[in-house]
């Protein structure tokens, strides 16, 4: 019983080591790609990166919802690049409607964070005309998930009715912070 416990501390300590949320150094948007597989509902009119100074670039999108949309889910996807993108750490479905009421997924809310400012998408559903982001860019002091130095790809594709209707995939480079552990 006791050689139980002990692992049990062992491993818990080696985990909270391991997952340490660590500080970035650069945390940066490198590209982006936005597609819509249904101009019927969903038009994109800008999807736009900007740089605002060094290891910073800012995100503008604008896009509309034609009709109004009474279910839409996310699928995120975190992929490395490693030869191509990999996928990586992070495969969900976030039902946006539901998200919006009650926040209910702990790596979603990790991510919406970072996003919530820049954007007038922050309500629950319906979702219909204009989705704006203004300006968002990464901020390394705002991400509490523990990820090695590398090229990664958010691959955001939202459904309705259960069909892709448009993605938005940004990539972005982060490079941990070493020096001050
Ligand atoms: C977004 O990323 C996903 C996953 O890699 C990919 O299947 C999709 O084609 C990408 N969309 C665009 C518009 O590049
Ligand atoms: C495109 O959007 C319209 C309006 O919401 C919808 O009626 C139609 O089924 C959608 N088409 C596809 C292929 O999802
Ligand atoms: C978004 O694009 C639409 C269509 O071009 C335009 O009417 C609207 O003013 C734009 N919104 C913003 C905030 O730029
Ligand atoms: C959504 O954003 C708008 C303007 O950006 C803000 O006034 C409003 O309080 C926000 N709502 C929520 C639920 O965060």
């Amino acid at each position: 019983m006791e050689r139980i416990v002990v692992i049990f501390v062992i491993s818990a300590v080696i985990l909270c080591v391991c997952i340490e949320p660590k500080d970035a150094v650069i945390f940066k948007l490198t590209n982006i790609e936005c597609y819509s597989y249904n101009e019927t509902w969903f038009v994109i009119h800008k999807c736009r990166l900007k740089a605002l100074r060094r290891n910073v670039a800012a995100f503008y999108f604008n896009g509309t919802a034609i009709y109004p949309a009474y279910n839409l889910h996310l699928h995120v996807q975190l992929l490395k690049r490693a030869s191509g993108y990999k996928p990586f750490l992070i495969s969900t479905v976030i039902d946006m409607c539901r998200y919006f009421r009650n926040p209910y997924n702990a790596v979603s809310k990790t991510l919406m964070d970072l996003f919530l400012d820049f954007t007038n998408f922050n309500h629950t559903c319906p979702y219909v005309g204009d989705q704006i982001v203004d300006g968002f860019y990464l901020r390394p002091e705002m991400f509490k998930l523990p990820l090695p130095t590398g090229d990664y790809k958010l691959a955001l594709g939202w459904y309705s009715n259960q069909k892709l209707q448009f993605d938005t995939n940004a990539s972005f480079q982060f490079v941990e912070n070493l020096i001050d552990q």
